[in-house]
């Protein structure tokens, strides 16, 4: 941090061993570590320095997934880092408060390079996010958990090259923040999970192990109008969402975990008892303004189709070379996206687009369900499924949009838009 309010950042890119279990290391690689990276902390309204060094042995980039930002800054696979070179981008936060995340974009190696490793969370804090009287003391009370999926063979080895599947590589174990069968501790107070599906394909049905409901505060870019009692939480890749568990009324030894449908993520223990200080969430933490108006002739359409190394967008795979849709800043458009389920069986495909949020404002001729009424840049896009999303950019340049399966997005299912 320096007098001006500004902020500098080095992160360098590394090849490591993560002891995730008895024996072998794994060998992974990290940001400014052997696995995962730091939390970058932003402000709104903040100037961000950040450079990027590449220790590794191929191309890698240092993309912002979330952040509302110029296409020069934001990573994409226009702006390769070499081994051993440099990078730093410069720019003013102009997103409000969020859990986003960073990870790399280089094309063709996003798959093997987050599965290896890379991948950190940012935090964007701004006047509303500190007047707002939520859980907020990191480690005490406000946790990040980036929820992955790994496979590791006799030798302790991820071997991506191997394992890799073109439909997304899923693992056999669960990682919370890079680590198996994890913990955390605390009092019986209201507890702040910043969830991340950092994983490359598998989808996550949250739920508590009591049964109990749990608070939805923030979407994919921001906090919702209001907290959202759930039951179940679904992430698909790239998503994020901020909940809140009440475990105000539990006493000292107990704990309650958070589950994958019947898969233990994350084991939370009330070790201290306490007089909570926050009797009741806030009612309100946003004011996005909210109308579900659908279209019948949107101004864009993006159909997913395929499988495999089949997978295409609007029937074209990614060609760095091509702009596939334009747009202009300050205008306002309505994307009407579609996954065809042309294969039988069908996937979901995870919508993703960069350099903005936007709003859900039609699934399937329906409202969107509460907990996606606000600030979102990855949705979940079922077989079959119509999804049309309100989008304006705020910055010029070349923006992707793709699946966040990232073996998908490796394949060719990813376009680009310039925007003028
Ligand atoms: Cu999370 Cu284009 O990426
Ligand atoms: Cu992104
Ligand atoms: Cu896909």
């Amino acid at each position: 941090l320096s007098s001006d309010g500004s902020i500098s950042y080095t992160i360098a890119t590394q090849e490591g061993g993560t002891q995730f279990k008895e024996g072998n290391a794994t060998q992974t690689f990290g940001y400014n570590g052997s696995y995962l990276g730091p939390i970058i902390r932003i402000r709104k309204g903040q100037n961000v320095h950040l450079t990027t060094v590449n220790k590794l042995e191929e191309n890698t980039s240092f993309h912002w997934h979330g952040l509302k930002i110029p296409s020069n800054v934001d990573g994409g696979p226009h702006s390769p880092i070499k081994p051993n070179g440099t990078a730093t981008v410069d720019f003013t936060v102009m997103q409000e408060a969020a859990t986003l995340w960073f990870h790399p974009h280089p094309e063709g190696r996003t798959g093997e390079q987050v599965y290896n490793g890379l991948a950190g969370l940012i935090y964007v804090e701004d006047e509303n996010s500190d007047s707002l009287d939520l859980p907020k003391d990191y480690g005490i009370n406000d946790f990040p958990i980036i929820v992955q999926d790994r496979f590791f063979d006799e030798d302790n080895q991820f071997n991506y090259q191997d394992i890799q599947n073109m439909d997304g590589t899923q693992g056999d174990t669960l990682l919370v923040n890079g680590t198996i069968n994890p913990y955390i501790e605390v009092k019986n107070e209201k507890i702040r999970l910043r969830l991340v599906n950092g994983s490359n394909a598998r989808n996550y049905q949250f739920n508590l192990s009591s049964k109990e409901s749990f608070y939805q505060i923030a979407s994919d870019g921001g906090f919702l109008n209001e907290p959202v009692q759930m039951d179940t939480l679904q992430l698909v890749p790239g998503e994020r969402a901020e909940i809140v568990v009440d475990v105000s009324d539990y006493k000292k030894g107990d704990n309650v975990k958070l589950m994958n449908g019947n898969a233990e993520v994350l084991s939370i223990n009330v070790v201290e008892g306490i007089n909570p200080e926050i009797k009741s969430l806030p009612e309100t933490l946003n004011k996005i303004s909210t109308s579900f108006n659908s279209v019948s002739v949107p101004d864009k359409e993006l159909t997913f189709s395929g499988m495999g190394n089949m997978v295409a967008i609007n029937g074209k795979q990614f060609d760095m070379e091509r702009i596939d849709l334009q747009a202009k800043t300050g205008t306002t458009e309505i994307w009407e996206i579609n996954n065809s389920n042309d294969m039988m069986g069908g996937m979901i495909h995870p919508f993703h687009l960069h350099g903005v949020q936007f709003k859900v404002l039609d699934r399937n001729g329906k409202v969107p369900p509460a907990n996606e009424q606000g600030w979102k840049d990855t949705i979940a896009l079922y077989p079959g499924e119509k999804v049309q999303i309100e989008v304006e950019f705020p910055e010029k340049g070349i923006f992707m949009y793709h699946c966040h399966i990232l073996e998908h997005e490796d394949n060719g299912m990813m376009g680009q838009i310039i925007v003028e």
